[in-house]
């Protein structure tokens, strides 16, 4: 079982416009509203493709009922700590058209340190209560929550014996990259941030994941490069799995789909290549749908076989 936090989730609304514009009315063809936030799109691809996940962080207001709702209805496991602020809600347009992505995230709740205390109770209760194989920091903080929090997490996990995985951007990866995570994620901005510099080829990313792989003492850099695939970089070995080919609907959420199916073939105690295989599936798989995570198995299954690894190093 996998634990996956979520500081700052969302609920999280996707419109379908054909042509959409400002300054013109605009109606969608589709509406979309679900629960959102990275680890829960984690937690929701790694059930969906059979695993057992349970999501945690904090969720406040009417909008932090509308995503516990949201989860229950999915059969989601969730267990999350209640704050005093409403929970934000996150806006994407689609437009199959124009072939654009508009996204409009709300800041969220300001977090109290006292909130915080709360969740690091409840966490040390799921942490004490349950043996899980790996927990995943994922996604942004919320205000008033100090970066360095992260590491402390990751940290606490550390202690409990789990595989940390950190998927974040900013300072809460600069900061929690520092606690040396099992994993970490970037996509190709946020490998930037960290690197420094630009990122213009798969061969860049490769030099730059060996080099803050080794200075951050983290035991595997994953970096993801959209359609360009991802490069697995480790001590001993090194791999790119190339991403299949598909119709892109919206490739929001593809990083979640790929890291959860990647962590499941790893705690399944698959091979590597294999779990390259299905995480690139579940990534083309999301990419090929709307909304963040709703792949169907049986795609994900075939965007895997399609998937080709190959070994770098
Ligand atoms: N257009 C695409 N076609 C096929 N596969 C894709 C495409 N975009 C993404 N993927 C797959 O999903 C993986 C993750 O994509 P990406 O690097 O865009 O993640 P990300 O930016 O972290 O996404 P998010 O944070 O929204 O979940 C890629 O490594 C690739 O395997
Ligand atoms: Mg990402």
């Amino acid at each position: 079982m996998i634990l996956t936090v979520t500081l700052n989730p969302c609920v999280d609304k996707t419109y379908l416009i054909e042509d959409f514009a400002v300054h013109k009315l605009n109606r969608p063809s589709q509406a979309l509203t679900v629960a959102g936030g990275k680890g829960l799109n984690v937690a929701r691809v790694y059930t969906r493709l059979g695993g057992q996940a349970l999501a945690t962080g904090l969720l406040g207001g009417y909008n932090g009922h509308i995503v516990q709702t949201a989860l229950a209805g999915e059969g989601i496991a969730h267990d999350f700590v209640e704050i005093s602020k409403e929970t934000r809600l996150c806006i994407k347009v689609v437009d199959p058209l124009r072939k654009t992505e508009t996204e409009i995230n709300e800041l969220g709740p300001t977090v109290s340190a006292t909130e915080m205390a709360r969740f690091m109770a409840h966490l040390e209760r799921l942490l004490t209560s349950h043996s899980f194989a790996m927990v995943a920091f994922c996604g942004s903080l919320p205000l008033g929550i100090e970066a360095s929090w992260v590491k402390t997490i990751l940290r606490r996990a550390q202690q409990a014996g789990a595989k940390t995985v950190l998927d974040s951007s900013g300072a809460a990866l600069r900061e929690g990259i520092a606690a040396s995570p099992w994993l970490v994620k970037p996509n190709r901005t946020e490998l930037e941030e960290l690197w420094e510099h630009p990122i213009s080829s798969v061969e860049t990313a490769r030099c730059a994941a060996t080099a803050l792989r080794e200075n951050y003492g983290v035991e595997v850099f994953l970096c993801t490069l959209g359609a360009e695939g991802a490069l697995w970089i480790a001590e001993k070995e090194a791999y790119h799995v190339h991403a299949p080919r598909v119709n892109v609907m919206s490739a929001v959420a593809s990083g979640d789909s790929f890291l959860a199916g990647l962590l499941l073939a790893i705690e399944k105690g698959d091979s590597v290549e294999n779990a390259l295989r299905l995480a690139a599936g579940a990534g083309a798989a999301n990419a090929e749908v709307l909304g963040a995570g709703f792949c169907e198995v049986d795609i994900v299954q075939k965007r895997a076989e399609q998937a080709q690894v190959s070994r770098l190093a």
